[in-house]
């Protein structure tokens, strides 16, 4: 017969909490704003990977990185979020080589069509990862020194069951706070009405923002942004488009 009491037979806890669990090998699932496209890559995009990620290619695995090392000046920084094949963030970098920038994107042939684009265009002041934002964010950026965070079209994920992937949320919304210099400005901008509502209400109940928005609500889109792709398609369907701005005050 067994000695065991009670208590012994309750289940044992396995992990604490999901670090522990992460540091024991275990596979947590998460909640991702992307799903990996294995989009195949063009021949321009894979020879751009190939020859320009030595010097436009920041990786995750380097950790936090010291911007003025990197861009070998001390300018202000944008971090575009979410930049998909580059055209915008290509031509904002060149409308702007006093500032540096850095995108993040999940898509590889996105990726390469930014280098390439970059390439094309003699851009110099702009560094790319090809990984999740997320984990950029909480590993790579170091606090207070990001001058100005985009997040242009971000995926809407449409149905309610699908709410909980989209990228803009309470603990998201803290990461760019961490991220941003006082008084460093968090740009959004959606063609889907239900998530610029979520983006404000978000927005409004976070600490250490202040809305930009003379209306408390959106801001024209500023001459500064370009058309991406995604907007020149909701346009075309007659969709309306958001632009949210708000300055991190501590
Ligand atoms: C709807 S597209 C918009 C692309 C671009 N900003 C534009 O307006 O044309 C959203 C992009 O965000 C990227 N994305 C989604 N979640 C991401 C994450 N956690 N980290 C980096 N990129 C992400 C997707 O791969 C996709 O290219």
């Amino acid at each position: 017969m067994s000695n065991d009491t009670p208590n012994d037979k309750q289940p044992k806890q396995q992990h604490k909490t999901i670090e522990q669990a992460q540091a024991e090998g275990k596979y947590i699932r998460k909640v991702r704003s992307f799903v990996k496209r294995e989009g195949r890559l063009t021949k321009a995009q894979a020879r751009a990977l190939d020859t320009l990620w030595d010097t436009m290619g920041l990786n995750h695995s380097d950790g936090m990185i010291d911007a003025k090392t990197l861009f070998g000046n001390d300018n202000p920084i944008t971090l575009e979020i979410g930049f998909g094949m580059g055209k915008s963030l290509v031509a904002m970098a060149k409308a702007a080589p006093e500032i540096n920038f850095i995108g993040i994107e999940v898509h590889r042939p996105g990726v390469g069509a930014c280098l390439a684009e970059a390439e094309a265009e003699g851009v110099t002041n702009l560094k790319v990862y090809e990984h999740d934002a997320i984990e950029i964010l909480a590993d790579c950026i170091p606090k207070g020194t990001i001058d100005t965070v985009q997040l242009f079209f971000p995926d809407p994920w449409h149905k309610a069951k699908h709410h909980k992937r989209r990228i803009v949320k309470p603990e998201f919304i803290e990461s760019i706070r961490g991220a941003l210099k006082v008084d460093g400005v968090f740009h959004m901008a959606t063609d889907w009405e239900n998530y610029a509502e979520c983006m404000l209400e978000d927005m409004k109940t976070a600490p250490g923002f202040n809305n930009l928005s003379e209306t408390q609500d959106y801001v024209p889109r500023p001459d500064s942004r370009p058309l991406t792709k995604f907007e020149n398609r909701g346009q075309n369907l007659g969709h309306g488009v958001w632009d949210l701005q708000f300055n991190k005050i501590d």
